[in-house]
């Protein structure tokens, strides 16, 4: 287990569709529309999300290689396969030498992983994708910016203290957390890439209670572990359960996607 519940990857992966940036998603798909074929690798897939969202935009024919460290969340990912895709899944630890897992493919892509890894992970990614001169389609990178309203009188502590849980070490390292959408696209810049970038923020509105509730218990959940009071905790989050049963909480979480091409290979 990774700590990455189906049902959470469930609960958000309509979210998720939504927030992707369909610029970036075009120039996916353009890279491609000649070609009759593609090989496709998902780093940290969860249950297949990228492959769910992104298949109908892919040619027809498509071999997806989904990989991830959590076996359970891999056997979800088998089941929910679409039906332009043959997929293959691989038990992999992506904090280890992850060339191997990048090898033989057309496209890597991921979702809601860079804000785990390390700069220097990310380093050693964009080093990979140099040496393989491969293109990189990555979606929904948090970037720290965080809108509740009704606004209440801890949401800065709280927003605060989860955006310090971010920084901390996901099993790669210091993670990126929210500096994640700044320092990928850079980097791959930095490398000879060329980046087209565009935000994939969430909008949640009034009826979208059972997501801002779970996502209120973690960011509680992640703020206790920083260190910020219980009691603050608790009036914080008693206060946003009740915007969220009254139907008027509104929040909305900063992301942006970016496709990174090698230049001179389109
Ligand atoms: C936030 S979830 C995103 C899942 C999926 N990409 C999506 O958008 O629904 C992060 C994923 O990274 C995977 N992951 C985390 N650490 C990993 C590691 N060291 N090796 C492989 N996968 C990892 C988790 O198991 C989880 O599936």
């Amino acid at each position: 287990m990774s700590g990455f519940s189906a049902a959470w990857l469930a609960m958000r992966e309509r979210y998720d569709r939504a927030a992707r940036n369909a610029a970036v998603l075009d120039a996916v798909a353009g890279a491609f529309a000649s070609a009759s074929a593609v090989t496709v690798t998902d780093l940290g897939c969860g249950t297949g999300a990228t492959m769910r969202a992104i298949a109908s935009r892919l040619p027809a024919h498509q071999r997806w290689r989904l990989v991830d460290n959590d076996n359970f969340l891999l056997d979800a990912a088998r089941k929910a396969t679409p039906a332009e895709a043959s997929v293959r899944t691989v038990v992999f630890d992506l904090a280890g030498p992850i060339e191997q897992a990048l090898d033989d493919c057309d496209l890597v892509a991921t979702s809601a992983l860079l804000d785990l890894v390390s700069a220097a992970w990310l380093d050693r990614l964009v080093a990979s994708l140099v040496r393989l001169s491969r293109p990189f389609y990555a979606a929904l990178s948090y970037d720290g910016a965080v809108t509740l309203m009704p606004d209440t009188r801890h949401d800065a502590v709280v927003t605060a203290a989860v955006n310090r849980h971010q920084r901390t070490d996901k099993g790669f390292g210091p993670a990126l957390g929210p500096e994640a959408a700044r320092t990928a696209p850079a980097r791959f810049r930095d490398a000879g890439f060329a980046v087209l970038e565009g935000r994939s923020d969430w909008r949640f509105g009034p009826d979208d209670r059972e997501i801002q509730m779970a996502i209120f218990d973690g960011w509680a959940g992640a703020a206790r572990e920083i260190g910020v009071n219980p009691s603050t905790l608790e009036e914080w989050l008693g206060e946003r359960r009740n915007h969220v049963t009254a139907g008027r909480s509104h929040l909305q979480v900063g992301h942006i996607d970016f496709f990174a091409t090698p230049i001179g290979r389109r």
